[in-house]
């Protein structure tokens, strides 16, 4: 215990922390160790980036895919999904809900496809959320892997930030979990892409795969401190009952749930740690496990929330993993009781502003 009193003294000036300091910091499981665990990222957080929650609004606009990950609901052979795809003046009414409420930012987020006429769809909507914002509003984009091409014409259209998970750096677990012609290399190079083509990056992992140890985790850590990255979504991983991944584990006991939200926690605090001035996403899949579990994202270093707005008739089809929260609420009545329950913790909420990455805007010299 000394050793991880010793860890987190450091951790207060300095995010330069070994692979085996990463991996003790994981592995803590007493409760006041915990608590100094939280308090020390939270402490980072409000130096780094302040304690202001930004808001983007999550359009979740398709549950089509070509993709077939091992633990995802809406993979392509889930037979038991029914599809849908909102148009693009759907996905537009939905942006400018967001500006309205004075989000800054929303997210456009959908399974894979990559034709022609998807791809030209995205691009026209985009443009016109841009037009009819004034430019102001911040557009991110999580839409899988793309050509560079591809991503050049979304970020002219007026995208600024693009999210696309690494899933795990563990090249053998990240086989096991995609079928053999989903590549970590091809991943690796959509990210470089995106690099290139001028966008806010972000990327993150799930952590709690059945097999993945402290010491991988502490890996996907150090990827994303080499790779640079500006902005970090990741989230337990929790069995959907239509997959393989899903039908080998059954649902989570509660005591498995507390397990992986502890986990969930643990990964945003070392990660704000380490990193210091990126944005960090509360995944929704934390509140899956415990109603105020992005709160306590929040109280543990994450500065982003990702309220849902899309449509109340769409949500129960856009299952990712089972039990997601919110499916029979509308986005106004997401925007009123995440707002109540921000302002409980004592923090404010950036209304109107984009909230661009620190750490972005200082690497390009803003
Ligand atoms: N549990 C948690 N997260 C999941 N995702 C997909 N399936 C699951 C699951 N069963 C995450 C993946 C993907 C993102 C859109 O959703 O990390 O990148
Ligand atoms: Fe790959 Fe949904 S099919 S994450």
């Amino acid at each position: 215990m000394s050793n991880v009193n010793a860890i987190l003294k450091k951790a207060k000036v300095s995010g330069d922390l070994s692979r085996e300091e990463i991996a003790a910091l994981l592995s803590i499981t007493n409760e006041t160790m915990l608590q100094k665990l939280y308090d020390t990222a939270y402490a980072v957080k409000a130096e780094f980036v302040g304690r202001v929650a930004y808001f983007r609004g999550l359009i979740e606009c398709s549950n089509f895919c070509i993709k077939d990950c091992y633990y995802c609901g809406i993979r392509r052979s889930n037979q038991n999904v029914e599809r849908f795809q909102m148009d693009e003046e759907e996905i537009f009414k939905e942006a400018m809900w967001a500006h309205e409420a004075e989000y800054g930012s929303c997210v456009i987020q959908s399974g894979e496809r990559q034709d022609e006429a998807y791809i030209a769809m995205i691009e026209r909507v985009v443009r016109r959320i841009a037009a009819a914002s004034g430019g102001t509003m911040g557009i991110t984009l999580s839409l899988g892997e793309q050509t560079e091409e591809v991503y050049r014409r979304w970020k002219d259209a007026g995208a600024h930030r693009y999210l696309l998970r690494i899933e795990t750096t563990n090249p053998e677990l990240y086989a096991k979990i995609h079928p053999a012609d989903h590549s970590m290399e091809v991943r690796k190079a959509c990210l470089e892409s995106l690099r290139r083509t001028g966008y806010q990056v972000g990327t993150g992992v799930m952590m709690g795969l059945p097999g993945q140890t402290m010491e991988d985790l502490a890996d996907d850590i150090l990827f994303l401190k080499a790779i640079d990255i500006d902005m970090v979504g990741m989230g337990p991983y929790i069995p959907h009952s239509d997959t393989p991944m899903g039908q080998e584990i059954p649902a989570y006991t509660d005591a498995e749930k507390s397990a992986a939200l502890q986990l969930g926690l643990k990964m945003i605090a070392v990660t704000r740690i380490v990193l210091r001035d990126i944005n960090i996403a509360a995944a929704t899949a934390l509140q899956a496990l415990e109603y105020t579990g992005r709160e306590q994202g929040l109280k543990c270093g994450a500065n982003v929330i990702m309220p849902n707005l899309t449509e109340t008739e769409f949500r129960p089809k856009y299952q990712l993993y089972d039990n997601k929260p919110c499916t029979d609420e509308n986005s106004a009545m997401c925007r009123g009781c995440l707002s109540g329950r921000i302002k409980g913790i004592g923090e404010t909420i950036g209304f109107n502003e984009r909230g661009d990455s620190l750490h972005y805007r200082k690497r390009v010299g803003e």
